[in-house]
């Protein structure tokens, strides 16, 4: 094949490589515009899986650049005058010059035909005389933009301003240095990737950027003022540019997040930056380049395979990989970019926050790395949560927590869940064996499912309630059940159904109008949940009046039967939810428009029970934090105003679920997704929150719990198939201090045995 590969950066260097070690017959030439030795850029990072694969591919040149690769393990913080360093993250770097100089000489060895100089252009007719024409000229591709619809090329320029510097210090550790200043705070992400030299990264928010003046001053004084900035981590060393052509504010960039739906059309192919971006924060730029060009290599020269076969498996396979890293890009492209958000915490906690950014490093994955350190992190945790009382150093997860005088023994919640079993509302045997188990697994808090104020209210003719004095007697048996058998405190939900009641129970179809006995339904207004739903009709005020009065008087009941605590359902599309989100709330009145009206219903019976409800026990109110609707619906940002208007009025606790207050939503799944709405509202409104949705194991809920995302973490379907999460994650993580219903002792006992003596032969193994 004669192929041209447009840009000599590591992915166009990299696949000329591997197209000729595969066949010395392929004709393969580089274009590159720069000089040789004329780079934009200073280190780059790489992972030890890269090495492992580059080793493969081509072992001559993976020698020559893991001989000169640079090794790390610190990483340190530097915030608020501490400096927090933690081990064991092994990082390897290298010059990005050096790693060209290598690829170059290597492919050059090969046969490779090497142009420098050569600024190239789509629109030549010489590019009709190759079989290929490999697009390998980075995020700013001219190839890719002359024909952005045929890629599908999707650009999303992120928030933040950086400039990429470089200095002569070595620093010895990863290091994040955040400063404050009089125009906002500006940090710096520095590492070595030589034995005298450093990459150096500075970033700010816009703002910030803009109130120092960057925006109007050239590349000199930019540098200057960092110098100065950061003067006590650099020890008299200068700060450089390689880019120092470019003039006023043009160094400083926003990050590009760049995807393609389409990686070839006609014979251009998309390779490295030019398909797809990660932001640098997360270091994999280089690797998913030098991958990509394994990857298209190897197929292009897999005997029997067609051109487009070729090319469909080298996107499938490489898109699926870039997603994963965009995924944990955007999270740590997120973090920072809501630097404010975290900026209160502690350092230790600022720290483990930044680590656990992305989502890709965990808990368990830090204990791994160096667990001195973590183990500082939860001796941290345990006293912050015991107001200094407890030393203990052990998971998060098993760490106590006061809402007003209500202790609760653990961290870990089984999540309301409708269980559609009850007769005339009145919870039964079934009930009472459910949550039972469920108290004696060793959950902190176990929340009843939503139960409904008036036989009207349910969601299906299975749904629980509490409105007469049948409901009262059989919740107290729970209750005492609960009390008298384990350490759970035990939480009931109440709501109304709304728009969305008087349909089937859960199994026979979700939101599935009842065939035979429904009942009219009422909601904030007219809107149907779905065209096979009645039509709801608008509440009145002294509908109004009547359901607030049902709701203070299910609280009420909920005294005599002794609950620990109250939560109000305003989520999920229900009668409450139904007022605050505007996809369903088209009412004209106070109670309708601006998101203070429409708040105005829910918080009236929200405060009508607070006032009912003792002082000393806690109230959580549940919302939905995201539509998923885009600006039409409730976005994460109204669900910071939406904690705060609820914690106004006495909630001690904001259950953060999302979505479901629409048919058409959505939502964007995914391990813990909605955490980050947890995280957002406990940090900018600085609330207690209870996180949920899609936590399954005991290391989310510690990595939740320690980087501040939430103060509590709820399951529901992992609690559905294991009652006893949380007395099996006490035995997985070694923790004897849980409370064991003394008739489970030994089975307890011996599964910890056996875990450990699996975890030690697991360990056998790998050495
Ligand atoms: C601040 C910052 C920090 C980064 N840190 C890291 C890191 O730590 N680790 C990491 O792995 N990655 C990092 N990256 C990303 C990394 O630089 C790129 O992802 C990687 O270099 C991609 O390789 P590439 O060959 O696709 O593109 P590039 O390296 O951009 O190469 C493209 C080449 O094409 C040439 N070219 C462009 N247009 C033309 C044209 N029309 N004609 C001829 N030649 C042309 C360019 O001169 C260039 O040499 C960072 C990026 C930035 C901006
Ligand atoms: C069977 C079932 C019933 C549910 N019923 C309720 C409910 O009554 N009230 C409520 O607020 N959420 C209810 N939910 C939502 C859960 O509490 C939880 O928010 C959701 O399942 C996401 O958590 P998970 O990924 O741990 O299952 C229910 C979920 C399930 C699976």
């Amino acid at each position: 094949m004669k192929i041209a590969c447009v840009g000599g950066g590591p992915a166009g260097l990299y696949f000329a490589i591997s197209m000729k070690l595969r066949d010395p017959a392929h004709e393969v030439e580089v274009f590159e515009r720069n000089a040789p030795g004329v780079t934009f850029g200073w280190g780059v990072v790489f992972s030890d899986q890269t090495v492992e694969n580059i080793s493969r591919n081509d072992p001559v040149s993976a020698k020559t650049i893991t001989d000169e690769l640079a090794h790390w393990d610190d990483i340190d913080v530097h915030i608020h005058g501490a400096t927090i360093t933690s081990g064991g993250h092994g990082f390897i770097g290298i010059g990005r010059k050096r790693l060209l100089q290598i690829l170059q000489d290597r492919a050059r060895e090969l046969g490779v035909v090497l142009h420098f100089e050569a600024e190239c252009d789509p629109a030549d007719q010489r590019w009709k005389n190759y079989d290929l024409v490999i697009a390998s000229d980075g995020l700013n591709s001219r190839f890719r933009n002359a024909k952005p619809e045929a890629f599908g090329v999707d650009t999303d320029i992120r928030k933040n301003k950086f400039i990429w510097l470089g200095t002569s210090k070595a620093f010895e550790a990863f290091t994040f240095a955040f400063e404050e200043t009089e125009h906002g705070w500006i940090w710096a992400h520095a590492y070595r990737f030589a034995p005298d030299c450093s990459t150096f990264i500075v970033e700010c928010s816009e703002e910030t950027w803009r109130a120092f003046g960057f925006d109007r001053i050239e590349q000199s004084e930019t540098i200057a003022i960092c110098e100065q900035l950061f003067a006590k981590y650099l020890d008299g060393h200068s700060l450089m540019s390689n880019a120092a052509h470019l003039r006023g504010s043009a160094a400083w960039l926003n990050f590009p997040r760049i995807k393609c739906e389409r990686w070839a059309s006609g014979n251009v192919i998309l390779l490295g930056d030019a398909a797809h971006t990660a932001h640098f924060s997360i270091g994999s730029g280089t690797k998913l380049a030098l991958e990509d060009a394994i990857k298209l290599a190897e197929v292009l020269n897999r005997p029997g395979l067609s051109l487009e076969a070729a090319l469909d498996e080298y996107q499938a396979e490489r898109n699926l990989e870039v997603l994963k890293l965009q995924n944990s890009a955007r999270n740590s492209t997120e973090w920072f970019e809501t630097l404010d958000r975290y900026l209160h915490f502690e350092p230790l906690q600022f720290a483990y926050s930044l680590l656990t950014r992305s989502q890709r490093i965990s808990h368990e994955n830090l204990r791994l790395r160096d667990r001195e350190w973590l183990e500082t992190v939860e001796r941290w945790f345990w006293k912050r949560a015991t107001n200094g009382k407890s030393n203990k150093t052990a998971p998060p997860m098993f760490a106590p927590l006061k809402l007003r005088e209500m202790q609760v023994e653990n961290r870990i919640t089984v999540s309301p869940m409708a269980m559609y079993s009850a007769v005339d509302g009145t919870p039964n045997d079934f009930h009472l064996v459910h949550l039972g188990e469920r108290a004696l697994g060793g959950a902190g808090l176990v929340f009843t499912e939503m139960t409904c104020v008036s036989p009207e209210a349910r969601i299906s003719p299975g749904c629980t309630g509490m409105w007469n004095e049948e409901h009262v007697a059989a919740w107290k048996k729970i209750v005492d059940f609960c009390h008298a058998n384990s350490k759970a405190k035990i939480c009931l939900q109440l709501g109304h159904s709304g728009a969305k009641g008087s349909t089937k129970l859960g199994w026979e179809g979700n939101d599935v109008p009842l065939e035979h006995g429904s009942w009219p339904v009422m909601s904030a207004s007219d809107v149907p949940w779905s065209p096979v739903n009645q039509a709801p009709t608008p509440m009145t005020r002294a509908d109004m009046d009547a359901v607030r009065d049902q709701f203070v008087a299910a609280t009420r009941m909920a005294i005599v039967c002794g609950f620990d605590m109250v939560e109000l359902h305003a989520a999920h599309g229900y009668l409450l939810s139904s007022f605050v989100t505007p996809l369903q709330n088209k009412r004209t009145d106070e109670y309708g428009g601006s998101l203070e009206n429409r708040l105005r219903y829910p918080l009236e019976v929200f405060a009508a029970m607070r006032a009912a409800w003792p002082k000393d026990r806690p109230m959580s109110v549940r919302i939905s934090a995201n539509d998923w609707a885009g600006e039409d619906g409730i976005t994460p940002g109204d669900a910071v105003l939406i904690g705060e208007a609820f914690a106004r009025e006495g909630a001690d606790l904001i259950d953060v679920s999302a979505g479901q207050t629409w048919a058409d939503q959505q939502p964007v799944y995914g391990r813990m997704f909605q955490t980050p709405f947890s995280d957002r509202i406990r940090n900018e409104g600085r609330l207690a929150t209870m996180a949920v949705g899609n936590i399954y194991e005991p290391d989310h809920a510690n990595s939740i719990l320690a980087a501040g995302r939430a103060d509590l973490v709820a399951l529901a379907r992992p609690h559905l198939v294991d009652p006893m999460w949380t007395l099996r994650a006490a035995a997985q993580l070694d923790y004897r201090d849980i409370y064991i219903p003394p008739q489970y002792l030994n089975g307890m006992s011996q599964l910890a045995r056996n875990l450990k003596r699996e975890a030690e032969a697991a360990a056998a193994l790998r050495v």
